[in-house]
């Protein structure tokens, strides 16, 4: 491996769905004036940490303020090209990043299943956060995080469920509205075994005690395998297996029915990774994923960050809350505190569900 430099964003070109169906439009990010010459992102000075909520335990105003945040972002998606820190240019990062829209050299880009997937959400999840603050003007706003690890946070959090406000998606499974009850990670197996509620729970908890614990014991199993520019051979860590890819699928609709706007699904919006920026949850669910990762450096002995340079110097590029475009570092995302922002504690319960 070598690090991974940011992509080449001259040669961004249409993204893929399938093999054979193309994204109908372009995710590239806007180009920047002057691509040679595009800064390193260093920390604004800041006086006061955002401290991310679980999204359940979210309060009236709280929830106001997002609504209000978001739906400012929507706003600013009147224009050609698109804004870069709009809501739909916003998710089309993840598009870009992800369906082979940008290649590096000849080889395409994809930060999934492997060790760029914790620190590229991060990032990106940093850029969007901040950009939420700054058109609400308060510095201090952060994301709400899905406690999927917790039985009151396993099922689609109530704040997303509001028809008609700026977090609600449509394009969603309807049969895993939160009335519907509890997320059910098997939910993709044909034979189902009939399970109460509270068997569901004590499944996920054990299911998470494996993922953090058991089989998560060094950084190869946790981030995943390094990733070697356009090899295919897919290596994730085990919490970017499950739970959050069934969190994506399902959230997201079922493949094959009909969408919205009359094309056949492929799981849009969660469940795909061109669409899935394009449902608020997805940064309340990146949220949990990324707080995971320091749940996981609390639990001690050899779960600490990759030390190889090739990890620690790969690249991505993101445009900040001024959309000023930059080009930041892995190494530099370790310290969630140093990126001004940390997680509200919430006990941890799988650490108590050993198999
Ligand atoms: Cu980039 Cu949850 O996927």
């Amino acid at each position: 491996a070598a690090p991974t430099p940011p992509p080449d964003l001259s040669s961004c070109s249409i993204a893929k769905i399938t093999e054979t169906e193309e994204v109908s439009y372009s995710c590239c990010a806007p180009t920047p004036d002057d691509l040679n010459k595009i800064p390193y992102y260093k920390f604004p000075s800041m006086t006061k940490l955002r401290i991310r909520q679980p999204a359940h335990a979210a309060d009236e105003e709280y929830i106001a303020k997002y609504n209000l945040a978001i739906s400012r972002m929507k706003h600013l998606d009147t224009t050609e090209p698109l804004n870069p820190i709009g809501f739909k240019q916003q998710a089309n990062i993840h598009c870009a990043y992800c369906n082979g829209a940008y290649k590096i050299g000849d080889k395409v880009l994809q930060v999934h299943n492997s060790w760029l997937f914790f620190p590229f959400h991060r990032w990106y999840l940093y850029f969007y956060e901040r950009i939420l603050g700054s058109i609400i003007d308060d510095p201090t706003f952060a994301l709400p995080y899905w406690n999927w690890d917790h039985p009151k946070g396993m099922r689609m959090p109530a704040m997303f469920d509001r028809e008609g406000t700026a977090l609600y998606d449509q394009v969603r499974n309807q049969s895993h509205r939160p009335r519907e009850g509890v997320m059910d990670f098997w939910f993709l197996l044909v034979m189902k075994v009939q399970t109460t509620k509270l068997q569901l729970m004590s499944n996920t908890l054990t299911l998470m005690y494996r993922q953090m614990v058991t089989n998560a014991p060094c950084p190869r199993m946790f981030f995943g395998a390094p990733y070697v520019l356009g090899n295919n051979v897919e290596a994730p860590g085990t919490i970017e297996v499950i739970p959050h890819g069934p969190v994506h699928v399902w959230t997201g609709t079922v493949p094959g029915t009909t969408l919205p706007n009359g094309r056949t699904s492929h799981g849009e919006n969660m469940g795909h990774f061109y669409s899935a920026g394009l449902d608020p949850v997805f940064f309340c669910h990146h949220s949990n994923v990324d707080r995971m990762w320091s749940e996981w450096k609390a639990i001690g002995g050899k779960r600490r960050d990759i030390s190889h340079k090739d990890w620690l110097n790969s690249e991505f590029f993101f445009y900040d809350e001024n959309g000023d475009p930059f080009r930041v570092k892995v190494r530099d995302c370790l310290d969630t505190k140093k990126m001004g922002y940390d997680y509200a504690p919430m006990p941890t319960p799988w650490r108590n569900f050993k198999p």
